[in-house]
């Protein structure tokens, strides 16, 4: 039924070895993500959110199972070929930003492009255009600590973004922020999926996974839930144009 599967994850558990006792973190879990879907994932702390998103972005792989993405298994690439597939298809957001802090908004925007073979005014021409995108072009030259909340996230937006990803993660993207600038992140995903993207969040809120098509949720390493559902529009305060220029928002 309908498309078929971006993400396929296929009865993958993850063990972690690195203390005395393992630790299972993900048990059996199969979970497949189309394209276009924005995938809220919940569940308590230590459920084993993050360590689905690691696998879910090559960042990690499974000690069992199978992982495809677009129909090719990844889950025995090399670290160096899960680096590849990352750079090319992945985007991470983080809930703490992980902006550069001595570095320029557009010069963290350029970041992933370093690992390609572009002449630097291409890298800009392209890490401008991502700035444009979630709303920030005029704030291409600030530092982070010239920036608020809410413009960190978006810059950090961009730089997922810039390499063309098909698949945005999220891990916990508003988790740091208000609920008024929570709403103008979430009405920024929800802008990418429009525009073909694939987005996978983890939130603790039920308000910021009301905005997703789709929520599951992760127990003891097992997915225990996996809802399909109407989004809400997120609709950002009206003096907040999130896609133009910021206008009478009070931020220097
Ligand atoms: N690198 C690691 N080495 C060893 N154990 C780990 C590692 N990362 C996570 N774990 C363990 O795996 C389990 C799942 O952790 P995970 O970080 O995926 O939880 P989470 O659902 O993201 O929690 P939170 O909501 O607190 O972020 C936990 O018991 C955690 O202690
Ligand atoms: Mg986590």
């Amino acid at each position: 039924m309908g498309d078929p599967a971006l993400l396929a994850v296929d009865n993958v558990s993850k063990t972690y070895l690195t203390g005395d006792v393992p630790v299972r973190a993900l048990i059996g879990v199969s979970l497949e993500v189309r394209p276009g879907e924005l995938l809220a994932v919940m569940g308590s702390s230590g459920s084993g959110k993050s360590t689905l998103m690691n696998l879910l972005g090559c960042l990690d792989r499974p000690s069992e199972g199978r992982y495809l993405i677009d129909g090719r298994d990844v889950s025995r690439l090399s670290r160096a070929e899960l680096a590849v597939v990352r750079n090319r298809l992945i985007g991470f957001v983080f809930q703490s930003f992980q902006l550069l802090p001595r570095t320029s908004a557009v010069e963290n925007v350029e970041l992933p492009l370093l690992y390609r073979p572009l002449l630097a005014g291409e890298r800009r021409r392209r890490a401008l255009q991502a700035l444009a995108r979630v709303g920030l072009a005029e704030r291409a030259g600030h530092h982070p600590n010239q920036l608020s909340g809410g413009q960190q996230q978006r810059v950090a937006i961009a730089r997922a973004l810039v390499g063309e990803p098909k698949v945005v993660l999220a891990d916990e993207p508003t988790g740091n922020l208000d609920s008024v600038t929570s709403v103008e992140v979430m009405a920024l995903l929800q802008q990418l999926v429009a525009d073909g993207i694939t987005v996978v969040l983890v939130t603790h809120e039920h308000d910021i996974a009301a905005f997703a098509s789709r929520v599951i949720t992760v127990k003891d390493g097992r997915v225990v839930t996996d809802v399909r559902q109407t989004p809400v529009p997120a609709v950002p305060h009206p003096t907040v144009a999130v896609a133009g220029t910021l206008h009478a928002t009070g931020v220097p």
